[in-house]
């Protein structure tokens, strides 16, 4: 509807620049203004009360004067009720033009170039490595590629970084562990399992034999100096847990264009200490290296450990130098736990006392904490749940009810991988991100009720009607009924949902948008025969089956899900 209010905003605007020419408004902030009524109170309605400041009239006569002689080309009629425009828009227009277009232009329907020429970088998933992939990543790893997703979908050029936890003294004590306990053959076959066995091994063993603490330390400096043998070891055991990772992100249809994590950026962190130092924002406080934030009511944001080596905010700042200089980004979003915005909040500060004038274009995207079924259950890894558990589990569960309900459906592995995940990732991203989340996996799983299955199987059928009929001519009448209007009206506002879900980080926009376009598309399927009826209506259905694929397909895509043809 975008389109429709701006061409509404463009005709009432002489109207009001003629009560006051003073007054400032523009087309643009009065297309931003409308609200959708309910059902019997018009299309689309223009609160009229917020002009009535700047335009010294109350409400309902500035309804009026700005009706007066309006005649707009799609609008049927204009009534005025309680200080609101209400607008019906014409069945034509919705059909000749809104719907027209969703046909025209396929899954880039929701498209608009709003990212046209700039570039935003996507910090996301950012697992540290040799420890397990587990649920509480599951918001990182989603929320982010769904923002990736949103970002291109509107002409942003995107850039998927994996930041991974790669450094740090850890590595000096799996190193040790490794070389005392471990084997190529089990780290091979058992991955991050057994990287996490050592680990924990170690700890054990360091409680009866102190020295144990200093061997890692001294393994990591060496490892820190460039040792060949502690690097291979290293960089073997990074491999072993991208590997890992990108089972999960195979299922989910990630890629990311960047696996630098924290290891990427030991020797570009010196300049950035020198210019702290230089600028006179370090502080010596017990040894340590510290930017006082006291001014900013944030506790200290730690740069230098007491024996100088460097911290987590230290190198989040030296790849933010990097990110700028590398790929000059509008924007650079950081997704994690609101468990760090802390972290964030305080170097951010940093970058902007040390002259960044950039640091304004950093966003650090916050989420909530998930559980499972109520509780953080117990695996084998311990007490977290692996995502690479929670995806399997989830895709045996369909594959049993594929099993049950449709034995001769084909390709049955590759519908239950994408109905299965798909489950787990809507039923995630249906929340406000940053709200605390309990997960119950059957509700998620299940064909009824607001759930991925749902959306994934309400697509099936849009497609399964239009492989029914063959080929088609789209028809677009100039008159419609109330079903197959609700349908075109709530299709009609993929565009503006894709926007607002970029505006406000929030891909649960596009998740409750699907269900309205589902809810809206089975009760026009419920209602109206679509093959079965004659001449142009049924084509005319028909291109509203096609038209609902679109944007299905594209929104599902958006918040990573796949969209089966067949379920
Ligand atoms: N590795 C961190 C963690 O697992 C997340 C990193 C987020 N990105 C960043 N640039 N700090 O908590």
């Amino acid at each position: 509807m975008i389109a429709l209010k701006t061409k509404i905003a463009e005709s009432i605007l002489p109207a009001i620049l003629s009560i006051n020419a003073e007054c400032g408004f523009t087309a643009e902030a009065i297309a931003e203004m409308f609200e959708y009524p309910p059902a019997d109170k018009g299309d689309i309605a223009l609160p009229c009360f917020k002009f009535s400041k700047a335009l010294r009239m109350g409400p309902p006569q500035i309804a009026s004067k700005l009706t007066e002689n309006l005649a707009i080309d799609g609008i049927e009629k204009v009534e005025t009720a309680g200080g609101y425009l209400n607008f019906y828009v014409k069945d034509e227009y919705l059909t000749k033009t809104v719907l027209a277009e969703i046909l025209a232009k396929g899954k880039d329907c929701g498209k608009t170039d709003l990212g046209h020429g700039k570039t935003v970088l996507l910090d996301y998933s950012s697992p540290n490595v040799a420890k397990p992939f587990h649920i509480g990543h599951l918001g990182t790893t989603v929320i982010g590629h769904s923002l990736k997703m949103l970002h291109e979908y509107c002409g942003y050029k995107c850039f998927g970084i994996n930041h991974l936890g790669d450094w740090g003294t850890q590595f000096g004590k799996l190193i040790v562990a490794y070389r005392r306990w471990g084997s190529r053959e089990a780290v091979e076959e058992k991955g991050i399992e057994e990287l996490v066995a050592l680990y924990v091994r170690f700890h054990k063993e360091a409680e009866e034999d102190k020295a144990l603490e200093d061997l890692a330390r001294a393994e990591f400096t060496k490892l820190e100096h460039g040792d060949e043998d502690n690097l291979a070891l290293w960089k073997w055991f990074v491999d072993i847990s991208i590997r890992e990772y990108k089972k999960t992100y195979e299922l989910l249809g990630i890629e990311f264009d960047s696996y630098c994590g924290e290891s990427f950026y030991t020797d570009k962190m010196d300049e950035q200490v020198n210019l702290l130092r230089d600028k006179g924002l370090l502080k010596i406080d017990e040894g340590a290296s510290i930017v006082d934030l006291e001014e900013y009511k944030m506790p200290p944001c730690l740069i230098l450990k007491k024996d100088g080596s460097t911290l987590y905010p230290t190198r989040d700042i030296a790849a933010a130098v990097y990110r700028k200089r590398t790929y000059d980004f509008e924007k650079c979003l950081y997704v994690t736990s609101a468990g760090q915005s802390l972290h964030f909040a305080q170097w951010f500060k940093v970058a902007e006392l040390m002259g960044y004038d950039w640091a304004n274009r950093l966003v650090h995207i916050p989420y909530g904490t998930v559980s499972i079924n109520g509780a953080k259950l117990a695996t084998r890894t311990g007490n977290v749940v692996l995502l690479a558990d929670l995806f399997d589990s989830a895709i045996a569960k369909v594959k049993e009810i594929i099993e049950e309900k449709n034995p001769t459906l084909p390709d049955k592995d590759e519908v239950a991988k994408a109905v299965g995940t798909g489950a787990i990732v809507f039923g995630y991203l249906s929340n406000n991100r940053i709200k605390d989340i309990n997960f119950i996996l059957e509700n998620a799983l299940s064909f009824e009720g607001d759930t991925g299955p749902y959306a994934q199987y309400t697509y099936a059928r849009a497609s399964s009607i239009l492989e029914k009929a063959g080929d088609f001519t789209p028809v677009t009448p100039a008159q419609i009924n109330e079903h197959e209007k609700a349908l075109i009206k709530t299709l009609a506002l993929f565009k503006e949902k894709v926007l607002a879900a970029i505006a406000d980080y929030e891909p649960s926009v596009i998740v409750h948008y699907i269900l309205d376009v589902c809810s809206d598309f089975n009760r026009f399927y419920h209602e109206c025969p679509i093959n079965s009826a004659e001449g142009d209506t049924r084509s005319f259905r028909l291109s509203l089956c096609k038209g609902t694929q679109n944007v299905l397909g594209a929104a599902l895509s958006l918040i990573c899900m796949k969209a089966p043809e067949k379920i």
